[in-house]
């Protein structure tokens, strides 16, 4: 049975104030037994938010890195500053850093390695706009996405990745995908991953996310392949975040 992993992504958004508010109520909490709980906060808060979190269930994670190791590169942040830190997980690609920022598959390629390398747990993000939705291509762009990454690693790696299912048109929408859209995609990610081997299918977390709330997590986790969702806007409240934590498992 694979453990769910519930990942809040604060996105640029967050504050002192609100890691503590996060650990004081997660200091208390009872957890669903097969869940795990992983915060992606924004690089200032990694270090103050892994050391707060210690008496929690938290753990704590990034929501990107460099591809190089160290050196002049004004701005950007190592996979060994991230660990440094405290993180223990990192998102690569995701839809806004592709978009955003420029990143294409070689990009996120060289992030996911540089990840690996440095001892982090790449959450590798996938999705499809919904223009490529409405063309009937959801299933080649996720794939292809996907296989940009899994072609480049070896099976030891691979094992080492947790997926995030995030179709762009329901990120920050209010739109979701329905509980048998996100299984679809969900499978077809899981049937491709058996082409490599089929413990890998049988192992890796596929997370969920877009518009994922305390009103529709549950319906969403209950689907056989859906093991956890990446929550963007209801992770910046408590109470919501706890209540979709409360509905896995
Ligand atoms: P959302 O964001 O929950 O606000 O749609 C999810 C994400 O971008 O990871």
């Amino acid at each position: 049975m694979r453990t769910l992993l519930i990942a809040g992504n604060w996105k640029m958004n967050g504050s002192l104030a609100l890691v503590d508010a996060f650990a004081r109520a997660f200091a208390s909490v009872k957890l669903p037994a097969r869940v795990e709980v992983a915060l992606m906060v924004p690089f200032p808060y990694l270090g103050v938010a892994a050391e707060t979190f210690q008496e929690t269930p938290l753990t704590v994670g990034a929501q990107t890195l460099s591809d190089r190791s160290s050196g002049a590169f004004t701005g950007e942040v190592s996979g060994a500053m991230l660990v440094d830190v405290g993180a223990r997980l990192v998102l690569v690609g995701h839809s806004e850093r592709r978009s955003l920022f420029g990143e294409d598959d070689a990009a996120v390629l060289a992030r996911v390695q540089a990840a690996l390398e440095h001892g982090l747990r790449p959450v590798l993000c996938l999705g499809e706009t919904l223009e490529e939705r409405e063309a009937g291509r959801t299933e080649s762009v996720v794939i292809g996405q996907l296989a940009a990454v899994c072609d480049a690693l070896d099976p030891a790696e691979r094992a080492r990745l947790v997926l995030a299912y995030e179709p762009v048109w329901a990120i920050g929408t209010g739109r979701t995908a329905s509980p048998e859209q996100a299984q679809a995609v969900h499978s077809a990610i899981r049937g491709r991953l058996a082409a490599y081997s089929p413990a890998l299918a049988e192992g890796m977390q596929i997370l969920y996310g877009g518009s994922m709330k305390a009103a529709n997590a549950g319906e969403l986790l209950a689907q056989p392949d859906i093991d956890g969702g990446l929550v963007g806007g209801a992770a910046l409240q408590v109470d919501d975040f706890l209540a979709i934590c409360q509905s896995a498992g």
